[in-house]
């Protein structure tokens, strides 16, 4: 897939559709960005004017209930007039492909797609058939990439570790059908962590991940031991073709994270699911619900999130916030 269409021939983010290539600088200057839109949300007032005039369009052919909320509440945080598509009533049904309700939507002057699709590659594909003013950010697409997701974990572990250099962590799942789970890797390589452990059943591990600098083990104990941040996967059952998994309850007893297996990590460890979570089959809800689960503070900086990268590829991030 062509990264570079992510920029300008100037060298400035154009469209967010992956971290894969990102420089540890631009990651780095959007979760600084974030941070001064945290308070934006804690005022009386939750506004900036930043993109006054503009129309964001949300262009959903997957459900979502954060995602697609979090980037409409950000981009009505940002004073942008905020357009929700839920594709399943749309015109696609009847045939009429992507490109053509996207060209249709860019006709009624668009300034940015927010675009979560089942086929990888789909944000790309859009971006590249849009003029250039046009503004694409991916907020999923198949299971290549989750960049914004990767970008809040980021930002949730920062301002809950306070760094992100040194860290060990441990990804734990169905790391196979997860697009949020590669972008993590990309992200956290980038921004330094120490190590990166894949854990989960052999069959839900992709065997290319090794490639990435990431080690792969179906030991629960030992993919826990020590680490200071733990990110647990939703089992995607839905994605699933075939018997990838043992009954509910074996998978529960040997991945699913409870308090006592959680006394491997550091005793400090933060626990993070991008959710939708799973309750008593990738998680207990005693962990879920506990002292040491960060995953509604993650909901939460999902929004200073996307408003730091709407910002920053709409051009505004340097105004007065
Ligand atoms: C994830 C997704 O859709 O990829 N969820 C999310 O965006 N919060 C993960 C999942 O569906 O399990």
């Amino acid at each position: 897939m062509n990264r570079d269409i992510q920029f300008d021939d100037a060298g400035k983010l154009r469209h967010f559709l992956t971290v894969d290539g990102m420089s540890r600088e631009t990651l780095t200057g959007i979760l600084d960005t974030a941070e001064s839109f945290v308070t934006v949300g804690e005022r009386e007032i939750k506004k900036v004017p930043l993109l006054r005039g503009k129309t964001v369009v949300n262009l959903f052919f997957e459900p979502s209930t954060r995602t697609r909320t979090t980037f409409e509440i950000a981009g009505k945080r940002l004073s942008a007039d905020v357009i929700n598509l839920n594709a399943a009533r749309m015109s696609v049904t009847k045939g009429e492909s992507i490109l053509d309700t996207v060209r249709t939507l860019e006709a009624m002057h668009t300034d940015l797609f927010v675009v979560r699709d089942s086929a990888s590659g789909a944000a790309h594909l859009i971006a590249k058939h849009l003029p250039p003013h046009v503004r694409v950010i991916n907020a999923g697409d198949g299971r290549h990439a989750h960049p914004t997701q990767a970008m809040l974990d980021m930002f949730t572990i920062r301002r809950v570790k306070g760094k992100i250099e040194g860290l060990k962590v441990a990804i734990i799942g169905d790391l196979l059908h997860s697009r949020v789970a590669r972008s993590q890797i990309h992200a956290l390589k980038t921004l330094g962590a120490a190590e990166i452990r894949a854990v989960g059943p052999r069959t839900l591990i992709p065997t290319e991940i090794e490639t990435l600098g990431v080690a792969a083990t179906s030991d629960m104990e030992k993919g826990l031991r020590g680490v200071d941040v733990v990110m647990m996967l939703r089992l995607q059952r839905e994605r699933m073709d075939g018997q990838l998994v043992p009954s509910e309850r074996e998978y529960f007893n040997r991945y699913g994270l409870t308090e006592e297996k959680l006394r491997h990590a550091a005793p400090d460890a933060t626990v993070m699911h991008p959710g939708p979570i799973n309750r008593g089959l990738e998680i207990s809800s005693g962990v879920a619900d506990g002292p040491r689960s960060v995953i509604l503070e993650q909901v939460t900086n999902g929004i200073a999130v996307r408003m730091s990268i709407m910002a920053t590829i709409m051009g505004g991030s340097e105004e007065r916030i």
